[in-house]
């Protein structure tokens, strides 16, 4: 398994990122509730496990998989002290976990990186009980929507995005679940749309390092499709300026996409 941002800087970035919201009304919304039986699947540093933890209270229970050992250690660390929840380390589309058993599956920021999504939906359906919800959060064009944004950042905003197609990441991959969610039989399907981030105005401290680090990460991977090491950097101090520029909005979405099994 290999995860495209992984880097020594990545538990730090999800645990901000993360933290950067809370998550308990659109679990809620989702169908989570007090008492349930509950999957987080791609947990990473635990933060939303522990929102989890939080809506489904002592009666409830949570499993949490996640495939790097690092973050799951970052995970085992944070919820040490919570009796009701299992950290394993596994990945999709193949998770040890026996079929029907959870009332509610959720996944967030974990299909963008999975090539073939099809097979790990599936996945979290099987696990699913019948009548149990299963919920995908996925973000839809982030670092796209910016105004004003110059023509030629635009143009080399699409050499980044085309590097990261080459390497199975999936920008869009919040807008594709829908169709995939009625396509593998979930029922009820609805999309949820809230925001990534948004800033009227220059971007915070926490989003601006969150980039910074973003564009560290995908260095090796740009290099190539900018043509070396410096138009890459040159690129990103430029799309750096526009998210501090006052003058200027920039924002991005999550679209979150649940479906009931029969
Ligand atoms: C962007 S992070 C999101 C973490 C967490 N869900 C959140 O919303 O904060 C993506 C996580 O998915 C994990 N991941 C990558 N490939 C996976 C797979 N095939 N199955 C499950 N998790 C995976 C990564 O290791 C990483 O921790």
């Amino acid at each position: 398994m290999t995860y495209l941002m992984e880097s020594d800087e990545e538990v730090r970035r999800l645990r901000a990122q993360a933290s950067a919201n809370s998550y308990a009304d659109r679990l809620r919304l989702t169908g989570l509730g007090p008492g349930q039986v509950a999957l987080d699947a791609g947990c990473g540093p635990g933060i939303i496990t522990a929102e989890m933890l939080d809506v489904v209270g002592p009666r409830g229970r949570v499993v949490a998989v996640e495939p790097i050992a690092e973050h799951l250690a970052a995970a085992r660390a944070l919820l040490a002290d919570r009796p009701n929840v299992e950290l394993l380390q596994a990945a999709l589309p193949t998770l040890p976990l026996q079929a029907d058993t959870f009332d509610y599956v959720w996944c967030q920021y974990v299909f963008e990186y999975l090539g073939e999504p099809q097979s790990a939906l599936e996945e979290l359906v099987r696990v699913a009980r019948p009548g149990g919800r299963v919920v995908v959060a996925d973000i839809d064009g982030v670092g796209l929507w910016n105004w004003p944004f110059p023509e030629d950042l635009q143009q080399e905003s699409q050499k980044l995005l085309q590097a990261l197609r080459e390497a199975r990441f999936d920008v869009h991959a919040g807008r594709k679940m829908f169709h995939l969610f009625r396509r593998v039989g979930l029922a009820d399907v609805r999309v949820h749309v809230s925001p990534f981030y948004v800033a009227a105005g220059a971007v915070d401290s926490r989003l601006h390092e969150d980039w910074v680090i973003r564009f560290r990460t995908l260095r090796p991977l740009a290099e190539r499709a900018f043509g070396g090491v410096a138009p890459y950097d040159a690129f990103c101090q430029r799309f750096l300026a526009l998210l501090d520029d006052p003058d200027t909005l920039k924002y991005a979405i999550v679209l979150t996409t649940e479906g009931v099994k029969h």
